[in-house]
């Protein structure tokens, strides 16, 4: 039995968004396991500082990507390659928060959020599944979602459209490129520690936090820390029969 399924040695793997919040924790946690890391975000200096970061104790290399916009993300890709070869996992975990109600929420408002969270899914996810293609290597997928994927929250029209729009993406491209060895996956986080950007006024609410605690089972919010061991889970051989699945890492928030 391989007793080491979770190295990640090796592999080289794009966490989009990962200037800062979940993506840095989750670009730190899979370099801990050995991962050659590509930091992407459009805000380019945190990335940067990131990719530092890690260059301490591993391999990084930061670049600018604004994964709503096609040719940044064949950018990215290329990138990647020349850096370090070849492009063995991507997490697509960049995206935003616009908190507002339906009836409230502005066209453009719509069209930023679908165009970042499931646009900018697909086309990083494509253009990363035709370079694993043409290495003959298969590869890992992983997509951040959220429990708004599968749940009614307030003020997340757009969001959540985008969130279950990713679900189904990551269902489909499973199907398509299971026989390639290509697995595709999500990650469903619940509510984290680190609040979005956009969505601290919504959060420093006393009411807020009143409702995480009350409706998740485990009565607290995640350690960004704590989504790590799920990416490297779905990016590690210790999944390797695993594709098309959403995992839920919300302290029980969706089994209750
Ligand atoms: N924080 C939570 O509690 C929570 C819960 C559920 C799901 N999520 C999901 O986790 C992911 C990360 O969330 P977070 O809390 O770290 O958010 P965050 O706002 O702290 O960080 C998002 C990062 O994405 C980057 N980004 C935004 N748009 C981009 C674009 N077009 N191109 C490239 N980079 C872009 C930002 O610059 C930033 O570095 C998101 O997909 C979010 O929907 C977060």
């Amino acid at each position: 039995m391989n007793t080491n399924l979770f190295n990640l040695t090796e592999k080289v793997v794009i966490v989009t968004g990962s200037g800062r919040g979940l993506g840095k924790c989750i670009a730190k946690g899979l370099a801990d396991f050995g991962a050659k890391i590509v930091v992407g975000d459009r805000a380019l200096e945190e990335a940067q500082q990131t990719a530092e970061e890690i260059g301490a104790a591993g391999t990084a290399a930061a670049t600018y990507v604004d994964i709503s916009v096609r040719q940044s993300c064949i950018d990215l890709i290329k990138f990647t390659v020349k850096e370090f070869g070849r492009v063995d996992v991507l997490v697509n975990n960049a995206g935003i928060d616009i908190i507002k109600p339906a009836e409230t929420l502005q066209e453009d408002e719509w069209d930023q959020i679908i165009d970042i969270n499931l646009k900018g899914c697909f086309n990083c996810s494509q253009l990363a599944a035709i370079q694993m293609m043409e290495q003959k290597s298969g590869g890992s997928i992983i997509n951040i979602s959220s429990i708004a994927s599968v749940i009614g929250i307030k003020g997340l029209v757009a969001y959540s459209a985008a969130k279950g729009g990713i679900n189904q993406l990551t269902r489909v491209m499973a199907v398509e490129w299971a026989t390639k060895n290509i697995r595709v996956n999500a990650i469903a986080p619940g509510y984290f520690e680190n609040i979005m950007s956009g969505a601290n006024a919504e959060h420093a609410q006393p009411e807020k936090q009143e409702q995480v605690v009350t409706f998740t089972p485990m009565a607290r919010r995640g350690k960004p820390e704590e989504l790590v061991g799920s990416v490297v889970f779905l990016a590690s051989d210790a999944s390797s029969y695993i594709t098309g699945t959403v995992l839920f890492v919300d302290g029980g928030y969706t089994a209750a």
